[in-house]
């Protein structure tokens, strides 16, 4: 279908007896930014690598901009950027000449060469840098440089690997900025993170665990059906006697440490603040409850949970 930029049909992925991937399937809308939520290990990059034919599915397959990924990865390449979790960039080039190389790769004429690298060293905020060594530059500046150099083939699709890990949030937010205008400007953006937060800035978000996709759909629709109740803050005094009796207390289906106070999830209708803060205060603490917003993070915990709890 013309609006889809990728379609996944059961996607498996075998190293050896180790399965990586274990059947996804998921469709991406054209101009959607859709987020991949997974803890390390959980096969994000190799979904991801699997998209670009950069690797062959064990079984499954996957339609991409309309091609067959595995099979006509030649077609295919032009027409999408990939920013890799190790992103290569060349040290000892300048900004400029790291721009100039892999437009290079990608078979630009010299006319346009210049003036995709122009207009994308502009957009990412390094124009005017052009001549300084990519090796010397702070980190966020060379995941800028990598989204540029990704995006130097006019690409309709982007699939960007853990793009803002180990930058600081200032710099992440400025990368999130640009990729929103990319999906204004009609560009599909897949994108893995470890990040709660920037997980909430996707349109839709895809969650993985152990090679499974959980769920995918929007960051509202996810925390409204898979928490099976409300959310609680609660500040106590001793927080980790706290934590171990609310795990003993019936209708509290998961709790956990948020810094200086307590999140839990109760089961629907089976606590009210009072009911919870009298169950606490017949235990001796000192408790004061407030009602929360649930977190992508108890929506990750809840739908892995029920994974393991399947296993
Ligand atoms: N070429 C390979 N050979 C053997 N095992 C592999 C290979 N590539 C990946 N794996 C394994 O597959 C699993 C999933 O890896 P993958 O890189 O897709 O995870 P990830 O979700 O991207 O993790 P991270 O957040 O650390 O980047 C890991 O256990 C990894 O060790
Ligand atoms: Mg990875």
């Amino acid at each position: 279908m013309a609006d889809l930029a990728v379609q996944a049909e059961g996607l498996v992925k075998r190293f050896g007896d180790f399965t990586a991937v274990d059947g996804v399937s998921f469709e991406l809308r054209t101009g959607e930014v859709v987020g991949y939520l997974g803890p390390n290990g959980s096969g994000k990059t190799t979904t991801i690598r699997l998209l670009l034919g950069l690797l062959r599915p064990t079984a499954g397959r996957a339609t991409v901009l309309g091609y067959d990924a595995e099979h006509q990865t030649a077609s295919l390449r032009p027409l999408v950027g990939y920013m890799s979790q190790k992103f290569a960039l060349y040290d000892e080039l300048t900004i400029a000449e790291n721009v100039s190389f892999y437009a290079g790769v990608y078979g630009l004429s010299t006319a346009v060469q210049r003036r995709r690298q122009a207009e994308v060293l502009d957009w990412v905020g390094l124009r005017g840098s052009e001549g300084e060594r990519a090796g010397e530059v702070s980190s966020g500046w060379r995941q800028r440089l990598a989204l540029a150099i990704a995006l130097v083939h006019q690409p309709r699709l982007l699939f960007l690997d853990e793009p803002t890990s180990g930058v600081d949030p200032m710099a992440r937010r400025v990368f999130w900025d640009l990729i929103d205008e990319l999906a204004q400007a009609g560009v599909t953006v897949f994108v893995s993170t470890h990040y709660m937060d920037e997980a909430e800035y996707c349109g839709r978000l895809g969650i993985m665990s152990d090679g499974h996709l959980l769920a995918m759909d929007s960051p509202a629709a996810l925390k409204r059906d898979t928490l099976p109740g409300p959310a609680w803050n609660l500040v106590v005094d001793r927080l980790i006697p706290a934590l171990h009796a609310l795990r003993e207390m019936p209708g509290i289906f998961q709790v956990g440490l948020r810094g200086d106070h307590l999140h839990a999830i109760t089961l629907g209708g089976a606590h009210s603040r009072d009911s919870l803060q009298v169950a606490l205060q017949g235990q001796g603490f000192t408790v004061v409850v407030e009602p929360a917003g649930p977190t992508l993070e108890d929506v990750f915990m809840a739908l892995a949970g029920r994974g393991r709890a399947k296993e």
